[in-house]
């Protein structure tokens, strides 16, 4: 597993690539009500991401057919933006977007409340958040992968919730998706050792039930095996010396 260790001048690239992708959706935070479908956040958000000189990482990716992942409610992650899915009064939505910007991505998530919401959604989507916190605690130098993912999972397990398996974080830079792979569920090893350099796109994927999942006939929407609500949050994290940088989470 070769992770590689970004050059300043390939951080400075990232550091652009995170702040633009913070403002992206910043705006669609902004945007998103209930009566707007899918594919108009879709719409809005390429837009954006063109608006600042950059390319949406995701558009064609691998045959993915949008810029923008939308995922609603059950849906885990990799929806795919339509027009007649109508966002509601107490939906939540995940959006899930990647910049390049001169050759370099970023990556993040972030997931929004619809209108008012059940207090429960509402919980699920502020632990899935704060997952994200705990675990980056760990992401310094010196420090090992695995305790990133099993400060992730001790925390969103005493909400008893379940954690997604089948798909984890990542390296990211020059490509979305770079060694070393991230997962969010427990590990019995510590993993490698986290170096000052290392760009990681980190992002928990929590279910308000049971942890198992299944993809649909698209080929991309994950949804939740037993229906419950499903959360998303994940930024790109530059490892240093000290407190980690969060490259897609700016003032
Ligand atoms: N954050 C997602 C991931 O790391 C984005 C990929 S979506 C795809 O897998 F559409 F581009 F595949
Ligand atoms: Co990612």
């Amino acid at each position: 597993m070769a992770v590689s260790i970004k050059s300043a001048r390939e951080i400075q690239l990232m550091r652009e690539a995170g702040k633009i992708l913070c403002e992206v959706h910043n705006q669609l935070e902004d945007f998103v009500k209930p009566g707007i479908s899918t594919l108009e956040i879709d719409q809005y958000g390429e837009k954006l991401i063109r608006k600042y000189n950059c390319i949406p990482s995701f558009l064609n990716y691998e045959g993915y057919p949008a810029s923008i992942c939308v995922s609603v409610n059950d849906e885990v992650v990799h929806g795919i933006p339509t027009k007649q899915r109508i966002l509601k009064d107490g939906d939540i939505v995940s959006l899930d977007a990647g910049v390049i910007y001169e050759g370099y991505h970023s990556d993040a998530a972030r997931t929004h409340l619809i209108g008012k919401c059940s207090l429960e959604a509402q919980r699920l989507v502020e632990v899935t958040k704060q997952s994200f916190f705990e675990g980056i605690k760990y992401a310094k130098e010196g420090n090992r992968l695995f305790d990133i993912s099993n400060a992730i999972a001790d925390y969103v397990e005493s909400y008893g919730y379940g954690i997604v398996q089948d798909l984890v974080g990542h390296g990211v830079g020059r490509k979305l998706h770079e060694d070393p792979q991230i997962p969010n569920y427990r590990q019995s090893r510590r993993g490698m050792r986290l170096k000052a350099g290392m760009t990681l796109a980190i992002e928990p994927m929590i279910n308000a039930g049971g942890y198992e999942v299944v993809w649909l006939d698209d080929d991309w929407t994950v949804v939740t095996e037993d229906g419950s609500l499903s959360a998303h949050y994940e930024n790109t994290v530059l490892i240093t010396e000290g407190e980690p940088e969060i490259l897609s989470l700016v003032e």
